[in-house]
């Protein structure tokens, strides 16, 4: 029997809209001419972008005082958001949550699916349509390839859609961390991202940050990507070919110092290891992809040193007092980055940049 004759009505739907190009996917994600569910770093194009960049840095500006506080925290205290991490995760769950509550976003979670009724049985596809009867917004993050835009898919085809965010999708994307790398390099970078070479380093065939990163990288000009990694963990051809098909040059090499000294931003990532099937990750090595403190004399005086977090030994401890080193100031910006996404969704960003 073939897959399709036992697919129920909906399957066979999902199955035919996942199949789509995403040009063709986008409006069924958006509403307004504004982003609705956030689920693939193409969502964002340069003007979305700097829009975005505005509100966060607006936003962080005026809440340093109580009455700038009092006043975000009005903004959205109507709302209610739920937060489905069921896959590990520090700071994007907690800059999720400290976005909405700036905001005023009142908050629930699950982050383990034993403590829901998945337990019992439910679908995942039950649970999330539960919360949308309690909630504004799903925020989530989830280890199965393509359920978050499933959960979207789903969403806007109830009678209570409400919008979804990707915190981190299978290996596919993760395009909020996307969002905060951008917005990262653009406060580093005093606005100018036309024109940078930017590396990628380590794990980038399984990365996800690394392939919304690439995504993101065509709103700008003349950028260079440099791809650096063992052969065994080199970038996917699907992002490869999206890099050729829209003319931006790039490379790919193993060797470390060479790229890292031509950069002016240098990203590091983890091995991703949860993805291993049998400790395939412990065949190769990656001694040669660390970011040792000497390295710091090999880099461009102005280069930043990023990394989406969480480290192991990508990057030497000591490194973290070099100026360059940008990765705590990154995870600081996902907040605001965050929350001025967050606010776009609900259109709350006018008043934003309205305040006063
Ligand atoms: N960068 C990132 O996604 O970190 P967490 O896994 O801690 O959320």
């Amino acid at each position: 029997m073939e897959r399709t004759d036992l697919m129920t009505g909906i399957e066979k739907d999902w199955d035919k809209f996942l199949s789509l190009p995403i040009s063709q996917k986008l409006p069924f994600f958006s509403k307004e001419n504004r982003i609705y569910d956030c689920l693939f770093a193409q969502q964002f194009d340069r003007q979305s972008l700097s829009h975005l960049f505005s509100v966060a840095d607006t936003l962080r500006k005026f809440t340093k005082k109580k009455e700038g506080m009092d006043f975000a925290s009005s903004l959205l205290s109507h709302k209610r958001a739920m937060l489905y991490f069921v896959q590990p995760s520090t700071r994007t769950f907690l800059s999720f949550l400290n976005a909405c509550h700036i905001l005023g976003i009142k908050t629930g979670e699950i982050r383990d699916t034993s403590t829901s009724s998945e337990l019992k049985g439910e679908t995942p596809e039950d649970t999330v349509r539960t919360f949308s009867s309690y909630v504004d917004m799903i925020i989530m993050r989830h280890p199965a390839p393509n359920f978050v835009e499933k959960t979207a898919w789903l969403m806007n085809r109830t009678n209570r859609p409400v919008p979804v965010i990707n915190g981190g999708s299978g290996k596919d994307q993760h395009p909020t961390q996307a969002l905060l790398d951008v917005y990262t390099l653009h406060r580093s970078f005093d606005g100018n991202i036309d024109g940078k070479t930017i590396a990628m380093v380590g794990d980038l065939k399984r990365g996800r940050t690394v392939r919304s990163l690439s995504y993101l990288m065509k709103n700008y000009k003349n950028i260079k990507l440099i791809f650096i990694s063992p052969k065994e963990f080199a970038m996917e051809k699907d992002i490869l070919d999206f890099l050729n098909k829209h003319n931006m040059p790039f490379y790919e090499t193993d060797n470390f110092e060479e790229g890292i000294s031509q950069a002016d931003a240098i990203y590091m990532t983890r091995i991703q290891d949860e993805h291993d099937k049998s400790g395939e990750s412990k065949k190769v090595d990656i001694s040669a992809f660390e970011f040792k403190t000497k390295h710091l004399k090999i880099i461009k005086q102005k280069a930043i040193i990023m990394h989406p977090l969480p480290r192991r030994t990508e990057i030497d401890i000591p490194v973290d007092e070099d100026p360059r080193a940008m990765y705590w100031r990154q995870e600081r910006n996902g907040m605001w980055a965050r929350a001025a996404l967050i606010a776009h969704i609900f259109s709350a960003d006018g008043q934003i940049l309205k305040y006063k």
